[in-house]
Protein backbone atom coordinates (compact mmCIF):
# COMPACT_ATOMS: atom_id res chain seq x y z
CA UNK A 1 0.00 0.00 0.00
CA UNK A 2 1.18 3.40 -1.20
CA UNK A 3 0.43 5.85 1.64
CA UNK A 4 0.04 9.85 1.67
CA UNK A 5 0.81 10.85 -1.86
CA UNK A 6 -2.13 13.45 -2.99
CA UNK A 7 -3.05 12.09 -6.72
CA UNK A 8 -2.94 8.50 -8.53
CA UNK A 9 -2.40 10.14 -11.32
CA UNK A 10 -6.16 10.39 -12.91
CA UNK A 11 -6.93 13.48 -11.09
CA UNK A 12 -4.99 15.50 -8.62
CA UNK A 13 -5.89 17.05 -4.84
CA UNK A 14 -7.83 20.06 -5.30
CA UNK A 15 -5.32 23.31 -5.12
CA UNK A 16 -4.70 25.86 -2.48
CA UNK A 17 -7.33 27.84 -1.62
CA UNK A 18 -9.65 25.43 -2.62
CA UNK A 19 -9.12 23.00 0.12
CA UNK A 20 -7.20 24.84 2.63
CA UNK A 21 -9.37 27.85 4.44
CA UNK A 22 -11.18 25.33 6.28
CA UNK A 23 -8.29 23.23 7.39
CA UNK A 24 -6.76 26.28 8.91
CA UNK A 25 -9.77 27.64 10.05
CA UNK A 26 -10.46 24.15 12.16
CA UNK A 27 -6.54 24.34 13.20
CA UNK A 28 -6.05 27.59 14.10
CA UNK A 29 -9.53 28.95 15.53
CA UNK A 30 -11.95 26.33 16.11
CA UNK A 31 -10.01 23.16 18.04
CA UNK A 32 -7.97 26.09 20.58
CA UNK A 33 -10.77 28.63 21.16
CA UNK A 34 -13.47 25.51 21.74
CA UNK A 35 -11.30 23.18 23.83
CA UNK A 36 -10.60 26.76 26.15
CA UNK A 37 -14.07 27.56 26.37
CA UNK A 38 -14.61 23.42 27.18
CA UNK A 39 -12.15 23.93 30.14
CA UNK A 40 -13.98 26.97 31.57
CA UNK A 41 -17.67 26.97 31.39
CA UNK A 42 -20.15 24.17 32.49
CA UNK A 43 -20.90 21.60 30.56
CA UNK A 44 -24.27 22.69 29.52
CA UNK A 45 -23.27 26.43 29.27
CA UNK A 46 -20.62 24.86 26.40
CA UNK A 47 -23.20 22.34 24.59
CA UNK A 48 -26.05 25.77 24.34
CA UNK A 49 -22.86 27.47 23.04
CA UNK A 50 -21.38 25.30 20.22
CA UNK A 51 -24.83 24.09 19.02
CA UNK A 52 -25.49 27.42 18.54
CA UNK A 53 -22.07 28.95 17.19
CA UNK A 54 -21.55 25.66 15.12
CA UNK A 55 -23.57 26.76 12.18
CA UNK A 56 -22.13 30.27 12.32
CA UNK A 57 -18.36 29.22 11.42
CA UNK A 58 -19.34 27.09 8.58
CA UNK A 59 -21.35 29.33 7.28
CA UNK A 60 -17.88 31.72 7.93
CA UNK A 61 -15.89 28.89 6.42
CA UNK A 62 -18.05 28.12 3.33
CA UNK A 63 -17.77 32.10 2.70
CA UNK A 64 -14.03 32.08 2.60
CA UNK A 65 -14.23 28.94 0.62
CA UNK A 66 -16.21 30.74 -2.10
CA UNK A 67 -14.33 33.98 -1.82
CA UNK A 68 -10.97 32.15 -2.20
CA UNK A 69 -12.19 30.78 -5.20
CA UNK A 70 -13.78 33.72 -6.51
CA UNK A 71 -10.38 35.34 -6.41
CA UNK A 72 -8.62 33.12 -8.22
CA UNK A 73 -10.92 31.14 -10.82
CA UNK A 74 -14.00 32.87 -11.58
CA UNK A 75 -12.40 33.97 -14.87
CA UNK A 76 -9.24 31.20 -15.02
CA UNK A 77 -11.05 27.72 -15.38
CA UNK A 78 -14.64 27.15 -15.87
CA UNK A 79 -14.82 23.46 -14.84
CA UNK A 80 -12.76 24.16 -11.51
CA UNK A 81 -15.17 27.00 -10.76
CA UNK A 82 -18.44 24.74 -11.63
CA UNK A 83 -16.96 22.26 -9.00
CA UNK A 84 -16.40 25.15 -6.66
CA UNK A 85 -20.20 26.15 -7.25
CA UNK A 86 -21.84 22.61 -6.67
CA UNK A 87 -19.38 22.19 -3.46
CA UNK A 88 -20.40 25.75 -2.05
CA UNK A 89 -24.12 24.60 -2.96
CA UNK A 90 -23.93 21.73 -0.69
CA UNK A 91 -21.68 22.68 2.05
CA UNK A 92 -24.81 23.82 4.63
CA UNK A 93 -26.18 19.99 4.35
CA UNK A 94 -22.73 18.23 4.82
CA UNK A 95 -20.24 17.50 7.89
CA UNK A 96 -17.69 17.00 4.80
CA UNK A 97 -14.91 19.49 4.86
CA UNK A 98 -14.60 21.65 1.22
CA UNK A 99 -11.46 19.27 0.28
CA UNK A 100 -13.17 16.16 1.03
CA UNK A 101 -15.92 17.11 -1.24
CA UNK A 102 -14.05 18.68 -4.23
CA UNK A 103 -12.33 14.89 -4.00
CA UNK A 104 -15.34 13.58 -4.29
CA UNK A 105 -16.61 15.52 -7.31
CA UNK A 106 -13.47 14.77 -8.71
CA UNK A 107 -14.01 11.18 -8.15
CA UNK A 108 -17.29 11.26 -9.59
CA UNK A 109 -16.47 13.27 -12.55
CA UNK A 110 -13.15 11.16 -13.13
CA UNK A 111 -15.64 7.65 -13.55
CA UNK A 112 -18.23 9.47 -15.61
CA UNK A 113 -15.37 11.01 -17.80
CA UNK A 114 -13.71 7.21 -18.26
CA UNK A 115 -17.12 5.76 -18.74
CA UNK A 116 -16.62 3.33 -15.63
CA UNK A 117 -20.19 1.75 -15.03
CA UNK A 118 -22.14 1.22 -12.13
CA UNK A 119 -23.85 2.83 -9.37
CA UNK A 120 -22.71 5.37 -7.02
CA UNK A 121 -22.70 4.87 -3.00
CA UNK A 122 -22.43 6.51 0.38
CA UNK A 123 -22.49 4.90 3.59
CA UNK A 124 -22.81 7.62 6.42
CA UNK A 125 -24.92 10.15 4.76
CA UNK A 126 -25.72 12.64 7.53
CA UNK A 127 -28.09 15.39 6.44
CA UNK A 128 -27.43 14.55 2.55
CA UNK A 129 -24.55 17.14 1.32
CA UNK A 130 -21.95 14.75 -0.06
CA UNK A 131 -25.42 12.54 -1.15
CA UNK A 132 -26.33 15.44 -3.25
CA UNK A 133 -22.97 16.14 -4.27
CA UNK A 134 -22.48 12.57 -5.80
CA UNK A 135 -26.13 12.92 -7.13
CA UNK A 136 -25.10 15.76 -9.03
CA UNK A 137 -22.59 13.86 -11.21
CA UNK A 138 -24.60 10.61 -11.01
CA UNK A 139 -27.24 11.96 -13.19
CA UNK A 140 -25.29 13.97 -15.07
CA UNK A 141 -25.60 13.94 -19.25
CA UNK A 142 -24.21 11.50 -20.57
CA UNK A 143 -22.85 9.68 -17.53
CA UNK A 144 -23.46 5.78 -17.94
CA UNK A 145 -26.91 5.19 -15.90
CA UNK A 146 -26.49 4.74 -12.56
CA UNK A 147 -28.49 5.03 -8.94
CA UNK A 148 -27.62 6.19 -6.21
CA UNK A 149 -26.97 4.29 -2.95
CA UNK A 150 -27.70 6.10 0.45
CA UNK A 151 -27.08 4.12 3.73
CA UNK A 152 -27.62 5.46 7.15
CA UNK A 153 -29.21 4.81 10.14
CA UNK A 154 -30.74 8.14 9.64
CA UNK A 155 -30.35 8.18 13.56
CA UNK A 156 -27.07 9.28 14.10
CA UNK A 157 -24.14 7.03 14.48
CA UNK A 158 -24.01 4.35 16.90
CA UNK A 159 -21.58 4.09 20.16
CA UNK A 160 -18.05 3.86 18.96
CA UNK A 161 -16.70 0.28 19.42
CA UNK A 162 -13.48 -1.06 21.22
CA UNK A 163 -10.99 -0.75 18.12
CA UNK A 164 -12.12 2.78 17.65
CA UNK A 165 -10.23 4.14 20.68
CA UNK A 166 -6.21 4.20 21.49
CA UNK A 167 -4.78 4.25 24.78
CA UNK A 168 -5.34 7.21 26.13
CA UNK A 169 -9.25 7.64 25.32
CA UNK A 170 -8.59 9.10 21.74
CA UNK A 171 -10.99 8.48 18.95
CA UNK A 172 -9.13 10.87 16.78
CA UNK A 173 -8.99 13.90 15.42
CA UNK A 174 -12.65 15.28 16.58
CA UNK A 175 -13.38 18.54 17.47
CA UNK A 176 -16.14 16.84 20.47
CA UNK A 177 -16.36 13.56 21.67
CA UNK A 178 -19.01 11.58 18.97
CA UNK A 179 -21.41 9.97 21.32
CA UNK A 180 -24.40 7.96 19.89
CA UNK A 181 -26.69 9.78 17.87
CA UNK A 182 -23.79 12.06 16.73
CA UNK A 183 -24.11 13.52 13.25
CA UNK A 184 -27.93 12.55 12.93
CA UNK A 185 -29.56 13.12 9.74
CA UNK A 186 -33.22 12.21 9.88
CA UNK A 187 -34.75 10.24 6.63
CA UNK A 188 -37.22 13.11 5.92
CA UNK A 189 -34.80 15.73 5.77
CA UNK A 190 -32.12 13.92 3.18
CA UNK A 191 -35.26 13.51 0.97
CA UNK A 192 -36.23 17.22 1.51
CA UNK A 193 -32.22 18.16 0.42
CA UNK A 194 -31.84 15.40 -1.89
CA UNK A 195 -35.31 15.77 -3.90
CA UNK A 196 -36.69 18.99 -2.59
CA UNK A 197 -33.77 21.31 -2.49
CA UNK A 198 -31.75 19.52 -5.62
CA UNK A 199 -33.99 18.02 -7.87
CA UNK A 200 -32.41 14.87 -7.65
CA UNK A 201 -35.05 12.05 -9.32
CA UNK A 202 -36.70 10.19 -7.32
CA UNK A 203 -36.89 6.73 -8.99
CA UNK A 204 -32.69 6.55 -9.29
CA UNK A 205 -32.44 6.87 -5.52
CA UNK A 206 -32.15 3.93 -2.81
CA UNK A 207 -32.64 4.91 0.40
CA UNK A 208 -31.28 1.99 3.16
CA UNK A 209 -32.58 3.38 6.47
CA UNK A 210 -30.78 1.14 9.23
CA UNK A 211 -27.17 -0.41 10.38
CA UNK A 212 -24.97 -1.24 8.34
CA UNK A 213 -24.28 -4.47 9.60
CA UNK A 214 -28.40 -5.56 8.62
CA UNK A 215 -28.43 -3.41 5.69
CA UNK A 216 -25.34 -4.09 3.89
CA UNK A 217 -25.62 -7.75 3.41
CA UNK A 218 -28.89 -7.37 2.61
CA UNK A 219 -28.65 -5.34 -0.29
CA UNK A 220 -25.39 -7.24 -1.69
CA UNK A 221 -27.43 -8.98 -4.21
CA UNK A 222 -29.24 -5.79 -5.49
CA UNK A 223 -26.28 -3.62 -6.13
CA UNK A 224 -25.18 -5.47 -9.36
CA UNK A 225 -21.96 -3.22 -10.08
CA UNK A 226 -20.43 0.24 -8.21
CA UNK A 227 -18.22 3.13 -9.55
CA UNK A 228 -17.70 5.35 -6.69
CA UNK A 229 -18.09 3.32 -3.22
CA UNK A 230 -18.24 6.24 -0.68
CA UNK A 231 -17.68 5.48 3.37
CA UNK A 232 -18.26 7.97 5.98
CA UNK A 233 -19.27 5.89 9.08
CA UNK A 234 -16.54 6.75 11.18
CA UNK A 235 -16.15 3.81 13.28
CA UNK A 236 -13.82 0.38 12.62
CA UNK A 237 -16.82 -2.09 12.36
CA UNK A 238 -18.98 0.63 10.33
CA UNK A 239 -16.28 0.90 8.04
CA UNK A 240 -14.89 -2.89 8.22
CA UNK A 241 -18.67 -4.03 6.93
CA UNK A 242 -19.04 -1.35 4.09
CA UNK A 243 -15.37 -2.75 2.89
CA UNK A 244 -16.07 -6.07 3.28
CA UNK A 245 -19.62 -6.30 1.68
CA UNK A 246 -19.18 -3.76 -1.00
CA UNK A 247 -16.03 -3.70 -2.10
CA UNK A 248 -16.14 -6.61 -4.53
CA UNK A 249 -18.79 -4.85 -6.63
CA UNK A 250 -16.64 -1.93 -7.23
CA UNK A 251 -15.33 -2.17 -10.80
CA UNK A 252 -11.94 -1.62 -12.06
CA UNK A 253 -11.55 1.89 -12.25
CA UNK A 254 -13.77 2.96 -9.74
CA UNK A 255 -13.18 4.95 -6.71
CA UNK A 256 -13.32 4.13 -2.73
CA UNK A 257 -13.12 6.93 -0.92
CA UNK A 258 -12.45 6.72 2.89
CA UNK A 259 -13.41 9.80 4.33
CA UNK A 260 -12.50 9.38 8.01
CA UNK A 261 -9.13 7.86 7.45
CA UNK A 262 -6.81 10.12 8.42
CA UNK A 263 -9.56 11.69 11.32
CA UNK A 264 -10.46 8.02 13.00
CA UNK A 265 -8.34 6.06 14.16
CA UNK A 266 -10.99 3.05 13.74
CA UNK A 267 -11.98 3.80 9.85
CA UNK A 268 -8.21 3.80 9.73
CA UNK A 269 -7.46 0.48 11.41
CA UNK A 270 -10.34 -1.53 9.31
CA UNK A 271 -8.80 -0.01 6.25
CA UNK A 272 -5.23 -0.90 6.69
CA UNK A 273 -6.92 -4.67 7.59
CA UNK A 274 -8.80 -4.86 4.52
CA UNK A 275 -6.02 -3.70 2.19
CA UNK A 276 -3.53 -6.13 4.13
CA UNK A 277 -5.99 -9.49 4.43
CA UNK A 278 -6.93 -9.03 0.47
CA UNK A 279 -2.85 -7.99 -0.18
CA UNK A 280 -4.53 -4.65 -2.59
CA UNK A 281 -1.59 -2.90 -3.83
CA UNK A 282 -3.47 0.63 -4.08
CA UNK A 283 -2.37 4.19 -3.85
CA UNK A 284 -4.13 6.08 -0.99
CA UNK A 285 -4.31 9.53 -1.72
CA UNK A 286 -4.92 12.22 0.55
CA UNK A 287 -8.12 14.73 0.13
CA UNK A 288 -5.87 17.37 2.31
CA UNK A 289 -7.98 17.35 5.11
CA UNK A 290 -8.27 13.89 6.20
CA UNK A 291 -10.01 11.40 4.17
CA UNK A 292 -8.19 8.77 1.84
CA UNK A 293 -9.15 7.55 -1.68
CA UNK A 294 -8.13 4.81 -3.96
CA UNK A 295 -8.86 3.50 -7.61
CA UNK A 296 -9.52 0.03 -8.30
CA UNK A 297 -7.16 -1.52 -10.50
CA UNK A 298 -8.36 -1.97 -13.73
C1 LIG B 1 -19.86 11.84 9.62
S1 LIG B 1 -21.51 11.43 9.30
C2 LIG B 1 -21.61 11.42 7.52
C3 LIG B 1 -21.43 12.77 6.91
C4 LIG B 1 -22.08 12.93 5.54
N1 LIG B 1 -21.43 12.15 4.52
C5 LIG B 1 -22.18 14.37 5.14
O1 LIG B 1 -22.14 14.68 3.93
O2 LIG B 1 -22.35 15.24 6.01
C6 LIG B 1 -21.57 9.73 9.70
C7 LIG B 1 -22.89 9.06 9.37
O3 LIG B 1 -22.70 7.65 9.43
C8 LIG B 1 -23.85 7.02 9.95
N2 LIG B 1 -23.41 5.72 10.49
C9 LIG B 1 -22.22 5.43 11.07
N3 LIG B 1 -22.13 4.12 11.37
C10 LIG B 1 -23.30 3.56 10.96
C11 LIG B 1 -23.79 2.23 10.97
N4 LIG B 1 -23.08 1.22 11.51
N5 LIG B 1 -25.00 2.00 10.44
C12 LIG B 1 -25.74 3.03 9.91
N6 LIG B 1 -25.33 4.31 9.87
C13 LIG B 1 -24.10 4.58 10.39
C14 LIG B 1 -24.38 8.01 10.98
O4 LIG B 1 -25.76 7.85 11.18
C15 LIG B 1 -24.02 9.37 10.34
O5 LIG B 1 -25.11 9.88 9.61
Amino acid sequence: MTMNQASDGHFPVAPVPQRSFGVVMKAVFLKPVLKLLEAVLPARTFDKFYASTFPIYKEVVRTGYWVGNFLTLKFLNAEQWARVKRVHAVMPYSLVGAGGLEATDRAAQSVNAAGVEGDFAELGVARGGCASLLGMSAFAAGAPPRKLWLFDSYEGLPEPGERDFVANGDTGDHVRPLPKGSCFGALEEVRAVTLGKFKLPEDRIEYVKGWFENTVPASRDEIKKLAILRIDGDWYESTKVCLEGLFEKVQPGGVVIIDDYDSCIGAKRAVDEFVAANGLNVTLCSDGRGGRWFRKAA
